[in-house]
């Protein structure tokens, strides 16, 4: 049997994020806390003449697996920076709702890079490396770093940020797509400041406070293109236990915090006999 190689490419939260400035070129400046969830899509690839990607999972019949899959791209890209002529098998299964602020497509192709190097076995220098993930994607250097990070700059400023306290996640999306360009550019006001902070919270109600001072200001342009978001935001808010509830990236993702599962899988239950047709995963910050 052929050796196949496995990655999650796990879901990336915004635990906030202000929008800081914008760029001549159109790009926004970020301050951001990004952390990773536990749960995410698989990457699974294989030794093979040519690339090749097909596609699975819940969401996987949403995705088109022409060469303009951001997974493709990327192992093209990979190839060519390594200078080699290798082929590779890659599969997708796509667990994550698409175009849903929680990374997706991004991760998916930070955990291609990830697969395909240990396929490969090459080790590109690693500013080359994290300037192909640039090129894919304003989010995929911090998927490809893979640490909890502050990230400034348009995503490839990356701080790692060490241990957080232990956390626990809801996600929700309303199964409503808001694509990141059109959030972007429906935003209005004033930029904000950076708000990093130098000491870590101790716990998770530590945590929560010092989220509470800091915003995701994607929120009303996500609002504006998708009403409904405004309507998880409240009802993952109206869920016992909850520490904080808040947009992640440009939406429609939205995520709770609690201190511990058995919390998150109540309000998980609570929001799916509400909203049926609505999705819902308890998770972990991962370590
Ligand atoms: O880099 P990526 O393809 O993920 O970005 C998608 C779009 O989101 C960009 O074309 C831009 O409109 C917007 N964007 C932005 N500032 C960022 C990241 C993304 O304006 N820092």
């Amino acid at each position: 049997m052929t050796k196949s190689i496995s990655v999650t490419a796990r879901a990336k939260i915004n635990l906030y994020l202000h929008v800081t400035g914008k760029r001549a070129d159109g790009y926004h400046l970020l301050d951001m806390l990004v952390v990773f969830a536990a749960t995410g899509d698989e990457i699974r690839v294989s030794a093979a003449d040519d690339l090749s990607l097909s596609i699975d999972g819940p969401f996987g019949a949403g995705l088109s697996a022409g060469s303009d899959n951001l997974v493709l791209r990327a192992a093209a890209g990979l190839r060519d920076l390594a200078g080699i002529d290798a082929g590779a098998r890659i599969h997708l299964t796509k667990n994550l709702p698409l175009a849903s602020g929680i990374g997706g497509g991004s991760a998916d192709a930070a955990a291609t890079l990830q697969a395909l190097m240990q396929l490969w076995r090459i080790e590109p220098p690693r500013a080359a490396l994290f300037d192909l993930a640039a090129r894919l994607g304003a989010d995929v250097p911090v998927c490809l770093d893979g640490r909890a990070s502050f990230v400034g700059g348009i995503g490839e400023e990356i701080a790692p940020i060490g241990p957080l306290p232990e956390a626990y996640l809801l996600l929700v999306n309303p199964l409503v797509e808001t694509p990141t360009p059109a959030v972007f550019k429906a935003r209005t006001g004033d930029f904000s400041a950076p708000a990093r902070w130098s000491r870590n919270p101790a716990n998770i109600q530590e945590l929560a406070t010092q989220l509470a001072s800091r915003r995701n200001d994607l929120t009303a342009p996500a609002i504006k293109l998708a009403p409904v978001v405004a309507e998880v935001l409240d009802a993952i808010a109206a869920t016992p236990d909850c520490q904080l509830a808040r947009l992640s990236g440009s939406g429609a993702t939205c995520f709770g915090i609690y201190e511990t599962q058995a919390q998150a899988e109540a309000a998980r239950s609570a929001i799916l006999s509400q909203h049926a047709d609505w999705w819902a995963v308890a998770t972990k910050v991962a370590a």
